[in-house]
């Protein structure tokens, strides 16, 4: 597996100093756009190295309860988004979805990528007309046409570091799904194929983004980034 030179200079070093490197190394490349498998968490992937390949755990999405997820410090966390954030942003140009496709300049909300639910480290992204959101649970019901977005990443066995799936938040005209503040939630695979849109295209399969969302009602419906992963802007 190649691994940018970067992150192989990292190993066996202090947090510190990894930070420091960090700031200025861990930035986004233009001329060399990472790939996917090119992203690896350097202390799991030596530590699964040393193993012999027979005791090596299967390289497979993490399962809970099955197979342990990796936890990433805040710095590694911190290190491998900003390695997959390019791959992420080239998924979402060449996808089947008009939204996700223009959204790579968005405002990004979330100060890193920041540890969500089964083991995918996250971070929040609006567009123009959701700015509100900025206001969190401060803020007002927006506007028509403010689009939410949500992309990450999870860390394998292997300590690979791989894009995964991209979640659209889009208001909608009134009268299009009142149970949810008419929201239309939109799955996109990590492959950056539309897997379902609510009441669209093939929206049985979204039908459960609705179900957790209504409980945020109090709230239009939103969870908002934790406060210590807010941008301070
Ligand atoms: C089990 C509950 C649950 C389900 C199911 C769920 N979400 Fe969420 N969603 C959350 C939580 C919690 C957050 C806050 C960020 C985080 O921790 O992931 C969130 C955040 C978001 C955000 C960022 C906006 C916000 O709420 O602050 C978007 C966009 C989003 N989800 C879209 C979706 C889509 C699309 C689906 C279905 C494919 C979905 N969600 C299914 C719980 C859920």
């Amino acid at each position: 597996m190649s691994v940018p030179s970067s992150f192989r200079s990292t190993l066996g070093v202090p947090t510190a100093l990894v930070l420091s490197l960090c700031v200025a190394a861990c930035q986004p490349q233009p001329e060399t756009v990472a790939t996917s498998e090119s992203c690896v968490v350097p202390r799991i992937a030596s530590s699964f190295e040393r193993l012999p390949p027979a005791a090596r755990p299967a390289d497979e999405t993490p399962r809970s309860g099955i197979l342990p997820t990796p936890v990433l410090s805040d710095a590694e966390g911190v290190a491998a988004g900003d390695c997959i954030r390019p791959t992420l942003f080239q998924i979402a140009a060449a996808s089947d979805n008009v939204r996700l496709r223009g959204s790579a300049g968005w405002t990004r909300i979330s100060a890193q990528f920041y540890p969500s639910e089964h083991g995918r480290y996250i971070e929040v992204a609006v567009n123009p007309l959701a700015v509100g959101y900025l206001r969190f649970e401060d803020g007002p019901s927006l506007p028509v046409g403010a689009v939410i977005k949500k992309h990450g990443f999870r860390a394998f066995q292997s300590g690979a570091v791989r894009p995964g799936p991209q979640f659209l938040m889009e208001k909608m005209p009134p009268g299009y799904d009142p149970r949810v503040g008419d929201w239309k939630f939109t799955l996109i695979a990590d492959t950056g194929t539309t897997v379902g849109e609510t009441l669209g295209r093939d929206g049985d399969k979204v039908e459960f983004c609705v179900a957790c969302h209504k409980s945020a009602w109090r709230q239009n419906f939103l969870f908002f980034v934790p406060p210590e992963y807010r941008r301070k802007s």
